[in-house]
């Protein structure tokens, strides 16, 4: 996709279509649309007195040889409510135009950038909006939707654009292909995304964006004691690979250095403990937390904050076989902490455990994880919000700050010592499960307890890794949640 800036008067615009945006109620009652000649302003009146245009959100009113333009199309979008109106359905609007239109065979579109809110916002939202939405997990389709994509965007400016707003483009361009990046590794069946394949997007990726990357296989893991790693991954016939990407730009502080952990199941079978058959296949997305961390670093690698980052993603397989960890198995993970297996699938925390263990050890003051932990955070969030959770508060704000900024839906759940009970085992330091009650919870302090003092934030991404409905402005499919509360988070810690 193209995207360039436009200032010339609205009304001689030659794109395809021009898209604007009304609030709910009369168009008098705001929006973009209030930026077009008065004709164009006058046939939307009556559309709304027939009852046509009505502003609700994500309403598409199409209207050919608009009178007034010299754009063959006008396409009006309903915003909502006024008061409600930010960033976050400015990028739903933009989506919205842009999976409307290429599906009506419009491949080039003209968006008129307005507040509220800053215009570098405005840009940023917009441009984000139409690259996440121009996405569509059909790359084993024979005749892909790719044909119909958008070939250019144009933003119309009031004034010649400054250097502000070339910066908010090009930043948004960044984080949405990342985004786009952690989808389309999410999306890959398990049969092309094998922890070895991972392992080679990994590197591929760190290559082209001038990143260190280093990925541990079978004997190393085993040499670094990662017992409870090697545990999960013992019953597949795919070696695990332990995937370690860096970013240290010369002259960053020496602190923080954050640790991006990411869960890296490539398939989640549940192993001995076997899940029932139906949706399994969706277990492919097991690796969507390690898929997160690779895109936020790639982003991050582009937008070079004063920060550094090294994300960790442990990747296999959890299978079922005659070599598979069973349920009563008693391990020592990489921490000395012992560990009893009550039930193969709670897989995730267990690699997750030797990967905080070894992030710590490669000097990481901050540990982030994302993980595809738990169907219990499903139940609690569905697949809209996020599940957060860690120490010190300050932490976790900071993180729900980001998501807000970012126009993610994140929202915190407790860790209470009072939990510990749950996951006690009766001859090891630890129980892999703690029950079904609070099962998000009991899950994610499992993993805090490798943490330990160190500052964590546990992202439990089960829910929203995925959307099961095509929504107006995003495809059915791997979402990419995460992604820009991260890069949203490092960049501001770098200022
Ligand atoms: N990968 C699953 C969690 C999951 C479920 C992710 C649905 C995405 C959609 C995880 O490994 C798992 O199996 N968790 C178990 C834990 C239980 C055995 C304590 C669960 O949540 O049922
Ligand atoms: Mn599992
Ligand atoms: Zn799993």
């Amino acid at each position: 996709m193209k995207i360039e800036f436009r200032h010339e008067p609205i009304a001689q615009l030659s794109s395809s279509a021009l898209v604007a945006y009304a609030f709910e109620g009369p168009p008098a009652s705001g929006g973009s649309v209030e930026r077009l000649p008065g004709e164009s302003q006058s046939l939307l009146q009556e559309l709304e007195s027939a009852g046509e245009l009505s502003g609700k959100a994500y309403e598409c009113t199409l209207i050919h040889r608009p009178p007034g333009l010299v754009a063959a199309k006008l396409l009006v979008v309903g915003a909502g409510k006024k008061e409600k109106f930010n960033s976050a359905q400015r990028r739903c609007l933009a989506g919205t135009a842009v999976r409307y239109l290429r599906s009506r065979g419009v491949h080039d579109l003209a968006w008129i950038v307005s507040g509220p809110g800053s215009q570098s916002d405005s840009i940023q939202s917009v441009v984000e909006g139409a690259l996440l939405a121009d996405y569509d997990a059909d790359r084993y389709k024979t005749e892909r939707n790719g044909q119909r994509q958008i070939d250019r965007l144009d933003l119309v400016l009031a004034s010649p654009p400054g250097e502000e707003a070339q910066a908010a483009q090009e930043r948004a361009r960044i984080v949405a292909e990342a985004q786009n990046f952690t989808r389309d590794l999410v999306n890959e069946p398990s049969n092309q995304m094998t922890p070895k394949l991972l392992a080679r997007h990994a590197q591929d990726m760190a290559k082209r964006f001038g990143l260190e990357c280093q990925v541990l296989g079978p004997e190393e893991i085993r040499a670094l004691k990662m017992e409870a790693f090697w545990a999960v991954a013992q019953g597949s016939e795919e070696p695990p690979q332990l995937i370690v990407v860096r970013y240290a730009p010369p002259g960053a502080p020496e602190t923080p250095v954050i640790g991006l952990v990411g869960k890296g199941i490539t398939f989640d079978t549940g192993g001995i403990s076997i899940k029932r058959s139906e949706n399994m296949h969706e277990m492919k997305t097991d690796m969507a937390g390690g898929a997160t961390m690779l895109g936020v670093i790639q982003a991050i690698a582009q937008l070079r904050p004063q920060l550094r980052v090294t994300a960790v993603v442990p990747a296999t397989e959890n299978m079922p076989s005659g070599k598979a960890y069973k349920p009563g198995d008693v391990i020592t993970s990489m921490s000395g902490k012992t560990i009893e297996i009550l039930n193969t699938d709670a897989e995730g925390r267990l690699v997750l455990a030797d990967a905080l263990t070894y992030a710590k050890q490669l000097g990481c003051t901050v540990l982030i994880d994302a993980a595809t932990l738990t169907s219990a955070i499903t139940i609690a969030l569905g697949n809209i919000t996020t599940g957060v959770f860690g120490w010190p508060k300050e932490w976790v704000e900071r993180v729900l700050a980001a998501a807000a900024t970012a126009g993610e839906k994140m929202w915190a759940l407790p860790v209470d010592e009072d939990y510990r009970e749950l996951y006690k085992s009766s001859i090891a330091d630890l129980a892999n499960t703690g029950g079904r009650y609070g099962g998000a919870i009991t899950g994610a302090m499992f993993v805090g307890e490798f943490a330990g003092d160190t500052p964590w934030v546990h992202l439990d991404i089960a829910g929203t890794r995925w959307s099961n409905e095509e929504r107006p402005y995003m495809a059915k499919g791997p979402t990419g949640h995460g992604v820009r509360t991260l890069v949203q988070l490092l960049t501001n810690l770098s200022i």
